[in-house]
């Protein structure tokens, strides 16, 4: 039963590609609750360090960049835009070079404690729909409803390479399976909160499933627990 004075919290956590953002979304919107895409803040954190000439192997000076990031939401009925010390990064932040970038800086513990309660902060009433790697591992671990979608690195580059056609973007799609293979290997060996499914998560996989599939799964598991 929903509780009305706590905000309901939804993690759906997975590798790249595995469709998470979309589903993600849809869900928000469908449930009028907030959204968190978590991936998005390690993505400016690597692009503000980025921007700086910082060495993102070198925590030390990688973890206060984190910490001290100047970033908005613009939250409008189709879309959000994303705001870096007052520039507008939105589609910055999704290019290949900030995808590694994000996936490297994201494997030093400083970083994540430095974005733990900047993430903490979007569960609000009535809800929150947490899209990232650890959502229900760390940030989360009290959730209502934990999923892990996953999906063949094979499927995930596909539809990866799809997206960017569809952008005019020509890309090469070995080097894709290739770069995605890379990140979940780095996403999942790394020492803290590692990319792995919360014991209480249901997984799903989406390999062979429409996206309206994976909502409607989704859904149903939301419907039956809050
Ligand atoms: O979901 P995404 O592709 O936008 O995430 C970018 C990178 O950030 C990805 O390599 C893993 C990392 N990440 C993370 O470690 N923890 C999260 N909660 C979200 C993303």
């Amino acid at each position: 039963m929903t509780n009305q004075r706590f905000p309901t919290v939804i993690t759906i956590d997975g590798p790249s590609g595995s469709g998470k953002g979309t589903l993600s979304q849809m869900l928000a919107r469908q449930l009028g609750y907030n959204l968190l895409d978590s991936g998005a803040l390690y993505r400016l954190v690597a692009l503000a360090s980025m921007k700086r000439g910082v060495n993102l192997a070198d925590e030390q000076l990688v973890a206060p960049v984190a910490l001290a990031l100047n970033v908005k939401f613009l939250v409008s009925e189709n879309a959000t835009s994303i705001i870096l010390d007052g520039e507008d990064v939105t589609d910055a932040i999704r290019q290949e070079v900030v995808s590694m970038g994000a996936s490297q800086i994201a494997a030093h513990p400083t970083v994540r404690s430095a974005l733990l309660e900047r993430q903490r902060v979007f569960a609000t009433t009535p809800g929150l729909v947490a899209d990232g790697r650890d959502m229900g591992t760390e940030v989360f671990p009290d959730a209502s409803v934990k999923i892990f979608l996953t999906a063949s690195a094979e499927a995930r580059a596909e539809r990866r390479f799809k997206q960017l056609q569809r952008k005019g973007e020509a890309v090469d799609k070995a080097n894709l399976i290739a770069d995605i293979r890379e990140r979940d290997e780095r996403d999942s060996k790394r020492a803290v909160s590692p990319l792995k499914p919360a014991v209480d998560a249901t997984i799903i996989d989406s390999t062979d499933m429409s996206i309206e599939q994976v909502f409607a799964r989704m859904l149903s598991l939301i419907k039956q627990a809050v």
